[in-house]
C-alpha cells in the first residue's frame, strides 16, 4: 500500500535505531531502569501521513506483518497525538496513515519513531507550533526511546534513556541488520535481566541507578573507525535477550563469520546488529547472509531524526 500524501496533509518520516551501547543498570521505583546508552539513528524508516479529521483513528501497513500493531490507544502514535491535542488544547482529531519499514517489536524503537513522527506531523497539521523543547518533553511522557526519535543522528541517552546529549561521531557507520519473524517484548527481556542478574546474586553488589557511557565508545565514535568501535560495543540487555531467543547467538556468529566486525543484539531484540568495514564490506555481508537463507538488510547512520517530507 502506498502513502496518500497529498494538499492538506503532512508527511512525516522518522527513523529506527541501533543502541551501539547500552549499559542496564539497577531498577528505579518507577519500575525503569536507569540506563547509560549510546543511539545511532539509522536509514530504515517510518512514514507517518496525517489529514484533519473529527476524531483520531490510524491505519498501518509495512513490509513485514503488522497484524500485531494495535489500532487503539495501545498504539504510541495514537498516544502522541491525543497527547498533543491535550496540551495544546486543540479540539478536532487526525487520521494517521503509518507505513512501517522498521522492524515491530524488533528492538529498533519502531513505535518510538511512529511517536516521534505523529508528534512533528499532528503539530504542523494543527498549527500548534510548539518548540523543539516542548515537542521533547512530551515525548520523553510517551516512551523512554521517542526523545531520541525526535532527535536522529548520534546521542548519549542517560535517565531512562531520555535525557540525551549529541555524541560527536565521524563519518557514516554501516551496519547489516539480520531481522527476526517474531519480536521480543521489552519489559520481558528487561524483567529476564532482572532475574538473570539475581540469579548471579547481584543484590549483593546492587547495579547502579546511575551510570555513563565509558569514554572509549565515546572516542571510537569521535575516531569514526569502525574498527576502533567494534570493539566497545556492548549491550546488557544481550544476554536475556538471548535467554528469550537462544538463536541470535548463532546469528551473531554468523554475521562475524561473513565478515562482519562484530555483531550485537540492537535494544532488546532481536534484530541483530552487524558492524561492517563500509559501504563495501556490508554488501558482501549482506550477500552470504543472503546466500545461507537469512534476509539481511543493509543500513547506515547516522541520519536525521523525524522530519517533514511534504
Ligand atoms: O518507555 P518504553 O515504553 O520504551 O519502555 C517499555 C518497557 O521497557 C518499560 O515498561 C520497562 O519495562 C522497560 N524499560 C525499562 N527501563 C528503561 C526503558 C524501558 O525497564 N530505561
Amino acid at each position: 500500500m502506498s502513502l496518500t500524501a497529498s494538499a492538506g496533509t503532512v508527511h512525516v518520516r522518522a527513523p529506527g535505531k541501533i543502541n551501539v551501547y547500552l549499559g542496564v543498570g539497577g531498577r528505579h521505583d518507577d519500575g525503569y531502569h536507569a540506563l547509560a546508552t549510546v543511539f545511532q539513528a539509522v536509514s530504515l524508516y517510518e512514514d507517518v501521513v496525517a489529514r484533519h479529521a473529527d476524531d483520531f483513528s490510524i491505519t498501518v501497513s509495512g513490509v513485514d506483518d503488522v497484524g500485531s500493531v494495535p489500532l487503539d490507544d495501545r498504539n504510541l502514535a495514537m498516544r502522541a497525538a491525543k497527547l498533543l491535542a491535550a496540551a495544546t488544547e486543540y479540539d478536532g482529531g487526525v487520521a494517521l496513515e503509518i507505513r512501517k519499514n522498521v522492524p515491530v517489536a524488533g528492538g529498533m524503537g519502531g513505535g518510538s519513531a511512529d511517536a516521534a513522527a505523529a508528534l512533528v506531523a499532528c503539530d504542523a497539521l494543527w498549527g500548534t507550533g510548539l518548540s523543539p523543547a516542548r515537542l521533547h518533553d512530551l515525548a520523553a511522557r510517551l516512551g523512554a526511546d521517542v526523545p531520541f526519535a525526535l532527535h536522529g543522528g548520534t546521542a548519549v541517552g542517560t535517565g531512562r534513556g531520555d535525557q540525551l546529549n549529541p555524541a560527536l561521531a565521524r563519518g557514516r557507520l554501516d551496519w547489516v541488520l539480520v531481522t527476526s519473524e517474531e519480536g521480543l517484548s521489552t519489559p520481558v527481556v528487561y524483567d529476564r535481566l532482572d532475574r538473570l542478574r539475581e540469579q548471579r546474586g547481584a543484590l549483593a553488589d546492587d547495579p547502579p541507578l546511575s551510570l555513563d557511557v565509558p569514554i572509549p565508545v565515546l572516542q571510537a565514535l569521535r575516531s569514526g573507525d569502525a574498527a576502533q568501535l567494534s570493539m566497545t560495543l556492548l549491550n546488557d540487555l544481550q544476554e536475556a535477550a538471548v535467554y528469550e531467543r537462544p538463536d541470535l547467538d548463532a546469528a551473531i556468529r554468523q554475521g562475524v563469520d561473513a565478515g562482519a566486525l562484530a555483531g550485537i543484539v540492537s535494544g532488546s531484540g532481536p534484530t541483530v546488529a552487524l558492524l561492517c568495514t563500509g559501504p563495501e564490506g556490508a554488501q558482501d555481508v549482506q550477500s552470504v547472509l543472503r546466500d545461507a537463507g537469512l534476509d539481511p538488510l543493509h543500513v547506515h547512520g547516522p541520519v536525521p531524526g523525524a522530519r517533514i517530507i511534504s
